[in-house]
């Protein structure tokens, strides 16, 4: 359902961008300027998104005029694995945008930043709980800083359009899919570990909080114990309760 007041939307904009004589935006939005929209962390638009904005718009130099080289495509990838987070968590996808602009742009920021706003406000409010929030955005969060991840979007450019020592490249068709499939992966690893940091959980809770079968919850735990994330707390009856353990 469509809000009655217009949403808050968080602005990270480039700092090559749009000069002062153009930054006229509407009150709900509220403008960052960063060196370099390529240059920013993606746990820090989560992060933006628990502390309650509705919508974040990043805002870049349109290639060839990233002073960073490659800045806005390190944020397309970040923007791409950020979108499946989003979705992961249960927030729509287009709570957050990407848009990369020329120095000879004709428009203004305002007609930009009041289309995103419009947007935005159709969506209307969140349809999670505030907790189911703070604990899918806190999960997410850990998982976009996960080494995996960060690894796989920062060798995207060589895997999808070089040659690997086999003379193949992997089709962007496929590399999306592995990028979803570990995306996922790492989320459901860290809403467990957020689960057991609260209290020690069974596989049969963590399972129903998570939506999926008891089986894959088991399988992250083999995992998620081999690498030191989770421990044994206790047995009652048959049933074995897991807690978090301290991430280094
Ligand atoms: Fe503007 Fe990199 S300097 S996107």
């Amino acid at each position: 359902m469509e809000s009655s007041n217009p949403p808050k939307i968080v602005c990270f904009m480039c700092n090559w961008t749009f000069c002062e004589e153009e930054m006229r935006f509407p009150y709900n939005v509220n403008v960052i300027r960063v060196m370099c929209v390529g240059r920013m962390d993606p746990a820090l638009v989560l992060e933006t998104f628990a502390n309650g904005a509705e919508g974040v718009l990043l805002v870049g130099c349109k290639s060839p005029d990233c002073h960073f080289v490659d800045g806005n495509l390190h944020a397309e990838r970040a923007v791409k694995m950020l979108k499946k987070l989003l979705a992961l968590v249960g927030l729509e996808p287009e709570r957050l945008k990407l848009l990369l602009v020329s120095p000879l742009e004709d428009r203004s920021f305002s007609h930009y930043a009041k289309g995103f706003s419009e947007e935005v406000w159709k969506l209307g409010n969140s349809p999670l709980s505030k907790e189911e929030i703070v604990a899918n955005l806190a999960a997410a969060k850990e998982a976009a800083s996960a080494f995996r991840l960060r690894v796989l979007l920062g060798r995207e450019e060589e895997l999808t359009e070089f040659m690997n020592a086999y003379g193949e490249k992997i089709p962007e068709a496929e590399f999306d899919a592995l990028l979803d499939d570990i995306v996922r992966a790492e989320f459901i690893r860290y809403k467990i570990h957020y689960s057991t940091r609260l209290k020690p959980r069974s596989v049969k809770e963590l399972a129903q909080i998570l939506g999926v079968k008891p089986s894959a919850v088991l399988r992250h735990i083999t995992n998620m114990r081999r690498k030191g994330m989770i421990a044994l707390d206790h047995v009652e009856g048959y049933t074995p309760f897991y807690k978090a353990l301290e991430v280094r």
